[in-house]
């Protein structure tokens, strides 16, 4: 049984359900963009971010259960399906999920315009409803992305990050989602706030070494469903080049510099920059860091009582820093 398979196991039904209401959700009376919206859920990518809520609601709650769970986890989804349209236009990548990205297939316009739809029908759904907790959770990530997003602009363009803002960048840009993710889950089935906080605490830790994960295979030339190596090409300085570019000779740092300034778009040079970062420990460093977040994770979960969704969230861990794409 795949890793992934393994972790639904006790939220199987929910899951199905789920998908069955996520596709609902993004309906619309213009022709286009139902026919985009069918494109997109027929590629579903790993839904990780449901599973969190899911599992979270049904281990503070001893398995406990709601109809606002399902609203969240639609929520979290719509979200993060918005801002993975948006990010393939910032970045100008054409692929996502094993296939053509949408600014590939309908162009930047379009997808911009996706991108707002599926934001605004995942806000919808919680005003709607009047899940005003829940709106409130996801209100500070969607704010908390497109900060991410533009301090990874800023320093880009820059070339002066250090290795506390890239942690701030990817808190933001990533984690604050995954955070928001537990927090509904266990807003949903009504938990106090202290756990609310506590599961938001967890979620931002795995979500910090869930983004490591990612920029590590940005270094790989693993297929993962989108295109690796394309970091430096967008002069994204992540962990393992900020580490190098910090120990490394005066001499080799200003080649390093000068390659993802004015050589970011030389395929050879990226490659050289990259053979350097390996050699020089850049990824080995990263996965001690993710590491470290992974297990202030567990720390975390160390607090509730043994019971198959926690281990579900425990395997979901592993999963994160293991996971093949
Ligand atoms: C991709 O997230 C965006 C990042 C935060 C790195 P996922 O890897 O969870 O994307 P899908 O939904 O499975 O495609
Ligand atoms: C992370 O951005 C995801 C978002 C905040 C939308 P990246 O640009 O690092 O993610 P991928 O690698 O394209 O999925
Ligand atoms: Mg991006
Ligand atoms: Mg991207």
């Amino acid at each position: 049984m795949k890793p992934v398979e393994e972790i639904k196991l006790p939220i199987v039904k929910e899951m199905e359900l789920f998908e069955s209401k996520f596709k609902d959700s993004m309906l619309s009376k213009v022709p286009l963009l139902n026919r985009i919206t069918y494109y997109i859920v027929r590629r579903k990518g790993k839904q990780m971010r449901p599973m969190f809520v899911f599992l979270v609601a049904k281990m503070v709650s001893d398995g406990g259960f709601d109809e606002r769970t399902y609203r969240g986890a639609s929520i979290v989804e719509l979200i993060h399906t918005a801002t993975l349209v948006h990010d393939d236009v910032v970045d100008d990548s054409n692929r996502r999920r094993g296939f053509f990205s949408v600014n590939a297939l309908w162009k930047n316009k379009i997808a911009v315009l996706v991108g707002d739809f599926l934001l605004s029908k995942g806000l919808l759904l919680s005003i709607d409803n009047e899940d005003f907790d829940l709106l409130k959770l996801i209100s500070i990530a969607v704010r908390e992305m497109s900060e991410g997003e533009l301090l990874q602009i800023e320093k880009a363009r820059k070339l002066d990050i250090t290795e506390d803002i890239y942690f701030e960048i990817i808190r933001q840009k990533t984690a604050t989602l995954i955070a928001a993710c537990c927090g509904i889950g266990a807003a949903s089935v009504g938990a106090n706030n202290e756990t609310v906080q506590q599961m938001r605490k967890f979620g931002q830790y795995i979500g910090i070494a869930f983004q490591i994960k990612d920029d590590l295979f940005d270094y790989t030339e693993e297929k993962i469903g989108k295109p690796t190596g394309i970091d430096i090409k967008e002069q994204k300085m992540t962990l393992p080049l900020i580490y190098t570019l910090n120990n490394c000779t005066p001499k080799e740092k200003k080649w390093l510099i000068n390659s993802v300034k004015n050589h970011n778009k030389d395929k050879k040079r990226v490659k050289a920059v990259i053979a350097f970062v390996k050699e020089n420990g850049g990824l080995e460093y990263t996965t001690e860091k993710m590491n470290d977040y992974k297990n202030k994770a567990l720390a975390i979960l160390e607090n509730y009582p043994t019971s198959e969704y926690k281990s579900s969230l425990l395997k979901m861990i592993d999963y994160v820093v293991e996971r093949k794409i």
